[in-house]
């Protein structure tokens, strides 16, 4: 599968007949919203885990240089909380051009988190961008340490692949959430940049 999905998504997921949409942003898109919405909530999905086996051609490295990012992979069991942004479906314009480099749009059950609003039901359908092992930016698995140093030598146009690490895994500690492979990333990144 070629490595930029926006016409893929496009054809695939048509989202125009419905009045709005909930995205589930796992990575970068829990702390750049760069898109406008009409309401934010924590939330989770279950039987996926998130790792940097996802190659960055246009954002965190380049095509000769791809840096690493973030993608789901199934784990039975698991639990991945991230941020649940409420959008109109012509917001997807702006994030399939965002998530272009291998993710493609599926469709997820979510579930909130916090959820002190009894009146709602605890799960709804949501859109998460997920890039499997069959697209042309997929690099895989890879130790920590691997990863790490990977990401410490890499940049792109949206700036150095750290920043992408030290950035989520700020904002998952200000959810209070625990994800042992950020974190362990974090730890080795932060070893490789000499802090
Ligand atoms: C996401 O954040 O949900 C997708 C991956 C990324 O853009 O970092």
């Amino acid at each position: 599968m070629s490595h930029n999905t926006i016409s893929l998504n496009k054809q695939r997921q048509p989202l125009h007949h419905l009045d709005s949409v909930w995205l589930f942003g796992y990575g970068s898109l829990i702390y750049k919203t760069d898109f406008e919405y009409l309401d934010c909530r924590p939330a989770c999905i279950y039987g996926w885990e998130r790792r940097f086996w996802q190659g960055s051609h246009d954002h965190r490295g380049t095509p000769q240089a791809p840096g690493r990012v973030l993608t789901l992979v199934e784990s039975p069991g698991a639990r991945c909380v991230g941020m649940a942004y409420q959008v109109t479906p012509d917001t997807f314009e702006h994030l399939d051009h965002r998530e272009k480099n291998g993710y493609l749009r599926v469709f997820t059950p979510l579930h909130w988190l916090n959820d002190s609003d009894h009146s709602e039901p605890d799960e709804t359908e949501g859109v998460v961008y997920l890039a499997a092992a069959n697209n042309e930016a997929y690099l895989g698995p890879a130790s920590d340490v691997e990863i790490a140093v990977h990401i410490a030598q890499s940049t792109g146009p949206s700036g150095p692949n750290s920043e992408y690490v030290l950035k989520l895994a700020q904002a998952l500690r200000d959810m209070n959430e625990q994800d042992e492979h950020v974190f362990a990333i974090e730890r080795e990144l932060l070893k490789q940049l000499d802090r």
